[in-house]
């Protein structure tokens, strides 16, 4: 059995999308030890952001047509998305930045749909784990409310176009711990802490246990 791990942070062991992630990992081994896991940590090693530009412009042509780079585009393209179809399933850490899709994740989600036919569902009915977290609050009544423009559009990805079983675990508030201004939060953040991590071991186990 596979699991396609990814890793978008840039904050390094700082991560908490990555410490949910091995929350995750660590649970689904506990089920299946003889798992093998595909990693890339894009936050540590970035796919060129030029990538995708590449790989589109040069599919439609003839092969002795394109670009060395265009060549190299598509070959990475088709490498991403032959490792999330031949995976059991997904481990998927991506944080929100500047109220967004980090920028590491979107070019691995363009990538990866340039790489694979028209219309595949790369994860179709395979469990995938999302992992999401972010630095605020944006609940119903937040005064930033509506500026999470990350989360929906993962679901929309993961569940939607490439057709996961998901399971999505959200934590906010990550920086309740180093923002003072941010300290009648604490509490709240410490809760919401321990909350996705549970959600993430629970959400291992079921995931390593429903894979096919
Ligand atoms: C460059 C940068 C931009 C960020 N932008 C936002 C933001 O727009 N809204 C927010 O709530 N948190 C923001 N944060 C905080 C992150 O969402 C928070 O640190 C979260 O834990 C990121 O996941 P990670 O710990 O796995 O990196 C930002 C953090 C960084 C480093």
């Amino acid at each position: 059995m596979s699991v396609l791990r990814i890793d978008t942070s840039i904050q390094g062991p700082r991560s908490a999308s990555s410490a949910l992630a091995d929350v995750a990992e660590a649970e689904w081994s506990a089920v299946r030890p003889t798992t093998t896991f595909v990693r890339r940590h894009l936050g540590a090693e970035p796919l060129p952001a030029d990538a995708w530009a590449a790989a589109i412009t040069g599919g439609p042509l003839p092969e002795e047509q394109r670009t060395p780079a265009q060549r190299d585009a598509i070959a990475l393209a088709r490498t991403l998305a032959d490792e999330m179809r031949h995976a059991d399933a997904a481990i998927l850490a991506l944080p929100l930045y500047n109220w967004g899709v980090s920028q590491h994740a979107k070019t691995w989600i363009d990538l990866t749909i340039a790489g694979a036919e028209k219309g595949e569902r790369l994860l179709e009915g395979k469990p995938a784990i999302v992992l999401t977290t972010r630095g605020g609050g944006y609940g119903p009544g937040t005064p930033r409310e509506g500026w999470d423009h990350n989360t929906a559009f993962l679901r929309r990805i993961v569940a939607d176009v490439w057709g996961a079983e998901l399971t999505l675990i959200e934590r906010e508030l990550t920086l309740a711990r180093v923002n003072p201004a941010m300290e009648a939060l604490l509490e709240t953040a410490e809760l919401m802490r321990k909350a996705a991590h549970e959600a993430a071991s629970h959400a291992g186990r079921a995931a390593a246990s429903s894979a096919r």
